[in-house]
């Protein structure tokens, strides 16, 4: 991202980039929870934390980037080891811990980008804002961060999206137990029904629930007038994996993402689309890597996709690729 950064402060940098990594077809276009994507390949909430790298993602021809995890105030994370790759599963695994610089600075960082983007470079790349909670707030008042951070993030932003189900920030996936969720979520919703143009809220969860928790995430996605699902987040299993044992325990905690996650997910978003009978649009996350994984998804009921663990491993011509794959099939 430095290189890339580096490349794009160059006067025809970000052209030269443009031109190399992005694709654009209209048979790519989607339409969305309200909103035009020039395509359907987005990059995954915890890569671009604090909205540092708009510029140069738009430029490897992402369709959408969700900022965040924003926590309201600054937070550090987890001590360092915190991200380990486990090349022969193609995955990571990390306990990042929502290291962020804060909402107050992604909000600064968006209203720059806003102001700069133009028409070629951005102008069409939307941006999700992905919000949570601070470590320290204990979950009773958990709904209090996610209003801070949605207030803060309200004009800057195209969609929403509500994080429990990282599972890195202690007791935070506890708030996707339906009681806990419903007064977050209703607690937004009212606030944003009262805004002139409201905004799509979406909720993230984990590939880990089970089949009732599921069933409840569609009762009260519809109670909660949610706009779309994203499935689904890191998984806290550590089953079928070829790197040894040992080496597994010796990286500790953390969320499992990559190749391993890849059928839980396709599964999960398989079951949110025929519960919900495709009446809520699902952005599927989860061991994407090429333009046959993320069809596949698709296939499942997504409308849309995004990488992260992918990106690490394919490099940054992972949308281009997925993008022409799409448009040919
Ligand atoms: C290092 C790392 C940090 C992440 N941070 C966040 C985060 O802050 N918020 C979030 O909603 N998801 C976060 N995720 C989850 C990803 O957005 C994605 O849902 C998950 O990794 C599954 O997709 P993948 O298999 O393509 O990586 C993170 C993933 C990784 C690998």
């Amino acid at each position: 991202m430095n290189s890339l950064h580096k490349i794009c402060a160059l006067p025809a940098g970000c052209k030269i980039l443009q031109r190399q990594f992005s694709v654009t077809d209209p048979c790519l276009e989607k339409e969305a929870f309200g909103l035009k994507f020039s395509n359907p390949v987005g990059l995954g909430a915890g890569f671009d934390k604090n909205a540092s790298y708009l510029k140069e993602l738009a430029c490897l021809g992402f369709g959408f980037v969700e900022i965040g995890t924003v926590t309201p105030k600054a937070q550090d994370g987890n001590d360092k080891p915190r991200l380990f790759r486990l090349p022969k599963d193609k995955a990571l695994i990390n306990r990042m811990g929502f290291n962020n610089l804060g909402v107050a600075k992604a909000k600064q960082r968006l209203i720059e980008w806003n102001n700069t983007k133009t028409a070629e470079l951005g102008g069409k790349m939307i941006v999700g804002g992905n919000i949570g909670k601070n470590k320290v707030t204990p979950n009773e008042e958990a709904w209090k961060d996610y209003e801070i951070c949605f207030r803060e993030l309200f004009d800057t932003v195209d969609y929403f999206v509500v994080n429990v189900s990282s599972p890195n920030t202690p007791g935070l996936r506890e708030l996707q137990e339906k009681d806990s969720l419903t007064k977050i979520l209703a607690n937004l919703q009212n606030i944003n029904q009262g805004m002139a143009r409201p905004k799509p809220i979406l909720l993230k969860i984990a590939p880990d629930l089970t089949e009732d928790q599921l069933a409840d995430i569609v009762a009260l996605s519809f109670d909660t007038s949610l706009s779309g699902l994203v499935a689904t987040n890191t998984t806290i299993s550590r089953t079928n994996l070829i790197t040894e044992t040992a080496h597994i325990t010796a990286m500790g905690a953390g969320g499992l993402s990559g190749k391993p996650v890849t059928a839980r997910a396709t599964e999960v978003v398989n079951y949110l689309f025929k519960n919900t009978e495709g009446r809520i649009p699902i952005i599927a996350s989860g061991g994407i890597f090429t333009g046959a994984d993320a069809l596949e998804k698709i296939n499942a009921g997504a409308s849309l996709v995004q990488v992260w663990t992918g990106f690490i491993y394919e490099g940054p011509s992972i949308v281009k690729n997925i993008c022409s794959y799409l448009a040919s099939h």
